[in-house]
C-alpha cells in the first residue's frame, strides 16, 4: 500500500497568536514531497501548534500554508488528507484493533471488502497481524501506538503529521519504534512532519529538522548540519552537548578568523570572516567528541593547558571535565578503547582539537 501521492508543505510567514502572546511567530519553511521533516524544540515552543494550523484544527494569524502550491486556509480538516498521530492516541477502548483501524475507512463508506484489504495491510505495516480481534487494553503501550499508526496510515493520507508519538513509551520502546517509524516512512514514502523535544530522536529520523525557540525557527538544516554547523547558541546547545568558551575575535583571515580564548591561546578557527569584525566577543562551540586531551608534559604548541576536574566512567566512554584558565569547564568524551590512558583529577593535561571541528557562534 503507497500513499495516493506524497505532498509538498509551504508555510509562509506562519504566525499564531494568543491573546497579546505569539505562540508561532513568522515561520517560513518548506516540506518537500517524501521528507521527513522535524520541528524540533523546548516544551511550550509551538510545535503542536504549527502542526494544529497544518491539520486544519486552528487558523493562522498571519501568513498561509500551502499544500502542493494551493492555499489550504479555507479547507476543513477532514479536506486535507493528512494524517494526525498524538502523543495520547486515543484508540477506541470498547473496539478491537480491527474496528479502531477501519474507523476511518467506515466512515468514508468504503465497501467491506477494501476495507478489510486496507486495515490488513496497514497492520501488516506496523507489524500488527494476528491481533485484529484484541481490545486496546490487551495490548502493550507500543503496540497501542501502532494501532495509533495503522489507523492513520489506513486512509492513505498524503501527509503524515506525528506530534510526539513516542514519548509515552519507555526508553527501550522509543529506541526501537524510532527505527521502525524510520524504515515505515522511508517505505512509504510519504511527507512527514514529526515534532519533538527530543534532540537524538531528531538526529537519527529526520531528513531535515528545524528548531524552534519561543515560536520562531532559529535554525533549519540536515541533522549533521545542526549539529556540527549550528549558527546559534541556542542549537548548539539543544542539540547535544556543547562546550561555549568565551573568545575575542582578532583577526579576520581569508578563510575564517583568528580568536583569542583564555590563557591567551590564539586559535584560527573556519568559517565566513563578512559576520565578524575585530574586538568582537564570541562563543568557540567544542563538541565533546571532538576534544583529545594528552599529558601537558609533550611540549605542543596547540589547544589549551588545562586541569582534569572529574571523569566518568561510561561503558564505551569517558567522560572527563577539565578546566580551562580561571573557571571554564570542558566536557571531553573519550571512547574507552583498549589501553588509552586513563587521566586522574588534579592531572595537568592539554587539550587538543582540529580546527575543523570548532564553530564559532555568537554571543546570544
Ligand atoms: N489554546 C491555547 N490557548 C492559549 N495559549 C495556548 C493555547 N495553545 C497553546 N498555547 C500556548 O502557546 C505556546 C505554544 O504551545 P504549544 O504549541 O503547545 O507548544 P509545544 O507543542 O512546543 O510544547 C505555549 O506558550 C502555550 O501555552
Ligand atoms: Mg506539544
Amino acid at each position: 500500500m503507497s500513499p495516493k501521492l506524497s505532498s509538498e508543505v509551504r508555510l509562509e510567514g506562519v504566525g499564531k497568536r494568543y491573546g497579546e502572546i505569539w505562540a508561532v511567530r513568522d515561520v517560513t519553511l518548506t516540506i518537500l514531497p517524501g521528507e521527513f521533516f522535524t520541528l524540533l524544540g523546548p516544551s511550550g515552543c509551538g510545535k503542536t501548534t504549527l502542526l494544529r494550523m497544518i491539520a486544519g484544527f486552528a487558523r493562522p494569524d498571519a501568513g498561509r500554508i500551502l499544500v502542493d502550491g494551493e492555499p489550504i486556509d479555507a479547507v476543513p480538516p477532514w479536506k486535507r488528507d493528512v494524517g494526525l498521530v498524538f502523543q495520547h492516541y486515543a484508540l477506541w477502548p470498547h473496539l478491537t484493533v480491527y474496528e479502531n483501524v477501519a474507523f476511518g475507512l467506515r466512515e468514508r463508506r468504503l465497501p467491506r471488502a477494501e476495507i478489510a484489504e486496507k486495515v490488513s495491510a496497514a497492520l501488516t505495516q506496523v507489524g500488527l497481524e494476528g491481533l485484529e480481534a484484541r481490545r486496546p487494553s490487551q495490548l502493550s503501550g507500543g503496540q497501542q501506538q501502532r494501532v495509533a499508526l495503522a489507523r492513520t496510515l489506513a486512509v492513505q493520507p498524503r501527509l503524515l503529521l506525528l506530534d510526539e508519538p513516542l514519548s509515552n513509551l519507555d526508553a527501550q520502546l522509543r529506541a526501537q519504534m524510532r527505527i521502525e517509524l524510520a524504515r515505515l516512512q522511508r517505505d512509504l514514502a510519504i511527507t512527514t512532519i514529526y515534532v519533538t523535544h527530543d534532540q537524538s530522536e531528531a538526529l537519527a529520523l529526520s531528513n531535515r529538522v528545524a528548531v524552534l525557540q519561543s515560536g520562531s525557527v532559529v535554525e533549519e538544516g540536515t541533522p549533521e548540519d545542526i549539529y556540527r554547523r549550528p549558527r546559534s547558541r541556542f542549537a548548539a546547545e539543544f542539540v547535544g552537548a556543547a562546550n561555549l568558551l568565551p573568545v575575542q575575535v582578532v583577526e579576520l583571515r581569508e578563510t575564517g578568523v583568528l580568536v583569542e580564548a583564555v590563557g591567551g591561546v590564539r586559535l584560527p578557527v573556519p568559517g565566513d570572516p563578512v559576520r565578524w569584525r575585530t574586538g568582537a566577543r564570541a562563543l568557540l562551540c567544542l563538541r565533546p567528541e571532538a576534544l583529545r586531551i594528552e599529558e601537558a608534559t609533550l611540549g605542543r604548541e596547540t589547544g589549551f593547558f588545562a586541569t582534569v576536574a572529574s571523569r566518568v566512567f561510561e561503558g564505551d566512554r569517558h567522560i572527563y571535565e577539565v578546566k580551562v584558565g580561571e573557571g571554564t569547564l570542558l566536557r571531553v568524551e573519550l571512547p574507552a578503547l583498549g589501553e588509552g590512558r586513563i587521566f586522574r583529577l588534579g592531572d595537568r593535561v592539554r587539550v587538543e582539537f582540529s580546527a575543523e571541528s570548532a564553530v564559532l557562534l555568537p554571543q546570544s
